[in-house]
């Protein structure tokens, strides 16, 4: 079921892409190109994630339980707005204030920090 789902979005996500790429030469260029890099900015954000956080935080971003936190719209991610993210991601300062305590600090810029929200944003 889950994969099916993957698979599904994944499938949408070229269609749409594939879709834009035409209307976008049909019409001479400028009035789908902001569609087109967030699909851009989402894949980047999922090769983020993927690489980083999927190690602690489960493949499927739900996180393991007594471990680390699910990370996805209907968890933690949900008390976090672009600009608190990329500070926990660059100086581990959470939405409430805190510091990180188990999680490494990871010192990410915004150019990494931003594309993983928009991937996670995507997860519900
Ligand atoms: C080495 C394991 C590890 C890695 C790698 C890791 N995390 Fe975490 N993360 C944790 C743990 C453990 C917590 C629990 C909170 C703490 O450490 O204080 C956490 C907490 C969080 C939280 C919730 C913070 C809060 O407010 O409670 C978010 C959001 C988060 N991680 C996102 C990420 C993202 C995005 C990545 C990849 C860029 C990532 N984590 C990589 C282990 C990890």
């Amino acid at each position: 079921m889950k994969i099916h789902m993957l698979a599904a979005f994944a499938l949408l996500l070229t269609s749409v892409q594939a879709g834009i790429a035409a209307d976008t030469s049909s019409l001479g260029g400028s009035s789908n190109v902001q569609s087109v890099s967030a699909g851009a900015v989402i894949a980047q954000g999922q090769g983020y994630a993927k690489a980083s956080c999927a190690g602690c935080h489960a493949a499927d971003y739900k996180g393991h339980p007594g471990k680390s936190p699910n990370i996805t719209r209907s968890g933690a991610l949900k008390s976090y707005t672009k600009a608190q993210f990329a500070a926990l991601l660059s100086t581990g300062k959470k939405s409430d204030g805190k510091q990180l305590s188990h999680m490494p600090v990871l010192g990410w810029p915004a150019s990494k920090s931003d594309p993983t929200y928009a991937y996670l944003k995507t997860l519900k």
